[in-house]
């Protein structure tokens, strides 16, 4: 638990601001590949009240609506709701803190978050908030990234930073980046928050990358930590890593593309009582 978290919770949130306009097509490829499993996990359905929480540029909301949810949407940024309502304006997307829910105990069937637990400052929060929004019976699923010796992406990208540029920027601290990668852990801060039936799989995602650049170009621009990181680097440092990660990439090519794998934690629970 960090000793005061409003530091990373303001970092995060102003570099969310400033990541909306790239991340949807940088990683939206990418993320939305969870979308089936984790809205199986939580059985959305037609007429299920579901509540994706850090909806980003709205993937996941619109597939729940696709399947006949009736959903809402819910990020911190509000160039990211912009951009959601932008791309799907029957869906109700809202502006509000996953650590701080604006919605009454038990007023929804699931809940889901993908890929957003990493960017919380305090992510046990966001958890029991879930568990409050949900009726008893409700369920609970969320994403993160495996670790990086299995998401090979993040793993080229922050070895290239360690030997090649400086890792220790000065950064507000936030929870470790792969906490949640950690099926035991998962498990046991599920169960610690109260739910039941906690299941914890691993989910086979590939980033189709139009150019070996591409990666490296999404984590500069698409993310919020470790674009951070390498704009404290200096332009020599930056420039090694870039080529680092290019030719990283470069060795997962495969007919004119490149299928990088970036496997993913798929995690699910029901509120029982
Ligand atoms: C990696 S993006 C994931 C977006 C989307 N869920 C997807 O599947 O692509 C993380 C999102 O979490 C949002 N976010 C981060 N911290 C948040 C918080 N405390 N409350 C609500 N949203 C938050 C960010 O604004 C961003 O849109």
């Amino acid at each position: 638990m960090l000793v005061d978290p409003s530091p990373f919770h303001a970092f995060e949130l102003a570099g969310w601001e400033r990541a909306a306009q790239h991340y949807g097509d940088a990683f939206g490829p990418l993320t939305i590949q969870t979308a089936d499993a984790l809205l199986e996990a939580v059985g959305a359905a037609g007429g299920k009240r579901l509540l994706d929480v850090a909806s980003g540029p709205g993937f996941i909301a619109a597939a729940a609506a696709g399947r006949g949810a009736i959903v809402v949407g819910l990020d911190f940024a509000g160039a990211m709701v912009a951009a959601a309502r932008a791309r799907y304006p029957a869906i109700d997307f809202r502006e509000g803190d996953a650590e701080a829910l604006p919605f009454d105990g038990s007023s929804f069937d699931a809940v889901t978050m993908n890929f957003g637990m990493l960017h919380l400052a305090r992510p046990d929060m966001a958890i029991a908030e879930a568990r409050r929004v949900l009726r008893p019976g409700g369920r609970y699923a969320f994403t993160v990234w495996a670790g990086p010796d299995k998401a090979i992406g993040f793993g080229m990208a922050l070895r290239a930073i360690e030997t090649l540029g400086n890792k220790d920027v000065p950064l507000p601290e936030g929870p470790p980046f792969f906490r949640f990668s950690d099926a035991g852990a998962t498990r046991r801060t599920l169960e610690q928050a109260g739910f039941a039936e906690v299941a914890v799989h691993e989910l086979p995602l590939t980033w189709h990358l139009a150019s070996a650049d591409a990666a490296f170009e999404a984590f500069s621009h698409g993310g919020v930590r470790t674009a951070a990181v390498l704009r404290a680097q200096t332009p020599a440092a930056l420039a090694a890593i870039g080529a680092a990660v290019r030719r990283g990439v470069e060795e997962y090519a495969k007919d004119g593309a490149y299928l990088v794998p970036m496997p993913a934690i798929l995690a699910s629970a029901v509120r029982l009582g």
